[in-house]
């Protein structure tokens, strides 16, 4: 591939890497990446891990929530990224309904996995039967519990989640079943930072944490909204990174080694 000619060609990271990362104290980095030139940047700024989030039904198609993107738009954007990757971990989102029932479950898996190349799926709630089977055939798994965003029509709202010591201790019970299903690695969205913490440090797959504070196992954001570009206003807990930036490879670096040395999240991202 004329692009990669004059770079050294390095290989993937694995879960394993991962999980050592959790092991070994080290944050894990991560950006959402919907297309190959921004997944190329992200990847030479030596961030670990990509998602192909469903986000891109609101940054990149427009729309109001997430619930509209469908497993072919995933498939496609998840070829991009995956097209233009050489290092980072790719994980790729299970859309809204595409994982209801168990064989359509697989199905979809597979496109995002044989077709489109993810290493990883990921789904919104504690499915547990669904991850299990996934995790049976050799699919993993990455489950997201916290904020649901493709449970917007429920919720009314997207607004923080696990306030109360009961809805915490839910969060935290879900997580202790996630991974007893077989779940690789947890993203936890909208919760309160010491809640995260408890749920950090109550399983042993490593977690990426979105408004959830510091003491994840590593964090991630949308990248429109770390570069300033996205429609709309930017949530608390996001950062502009083009601010300091000169140029947008340099905020993508600057994201990556901030949260490598814990300079993020800071205290106004949490809840
Ligand atoms: O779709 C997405 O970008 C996500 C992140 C918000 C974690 O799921």
């Amino acid at each position: 591939m004329a692009l990669y000619a004059e770079e050294q060609r390095v290989s993937a990271l694995s879960i394993l890497d991962l999980v050592a990362m959790k092991q070994a104290g080290e944050k894990i980095s991560c950006l959402t990446a919907y297309d190959a030139s921004f997944s190329r940047l992200i990847d030479l700024a030596g961030v670990d891990l990509m998602l192909v989030g469903d986000s891109l039904g609101m940054v990149v198609q427009g729309k109001t929530t997430t619930v509209p993107v469908s497993i072919d738009e995933m498939v496609y954007h998840t070829q991009c990224v995956v097209n233009a990757r050489q290092r980072a971990f790719v994980i790729a989102d299970l859309p809204f309904l595409s994982y209801s029932a168990p064989e359509m479950a697989v199905q979809n898996a597979a496109k995002l996995m044989q077709a489109a190349g993810a290493q990883m799926v990921k789904l919104e709630g504690a499915h547990l039967s669904i991850i299990e089977l996934l995790v049976e055939f050799g699919v993993p798994v990455c489950a997201h519990l916290g904020l649901l965003p493709q449970s917007i029509n429920q919720l009314g709202r997207y607004k923080v989640q696990g306030k109360t010591e009961n809805d915490a201790e839910k969060i935290v019970e879900e997580a202790r079943k996630v991974e007893q299903a077989g779940a690789s690695l947890l993203v936890l969205e909208c919760v309160p930072a010491d809640l995260a913490k408890r749920v950090s440090t109550s399983v042993s797959i490593p977690v990426i944490g979105i408004g959830a504070g510091a003491d994840c196992d590593g964090q991630v954001l949308v990248l429109y909204d770390m570069l300033g570009i996205s429609l709309g206003k930017r949530p608390k807990f996001s950062q502009d990174f083009m601010k300091t930036a000169k140029n947008i490879p340099d905020a993508i670096q600057q994201y990556h080694q901030a949260v490598k040395l814990l300079a993020f999240p800071a205290s106004e991202h949490s809840y």
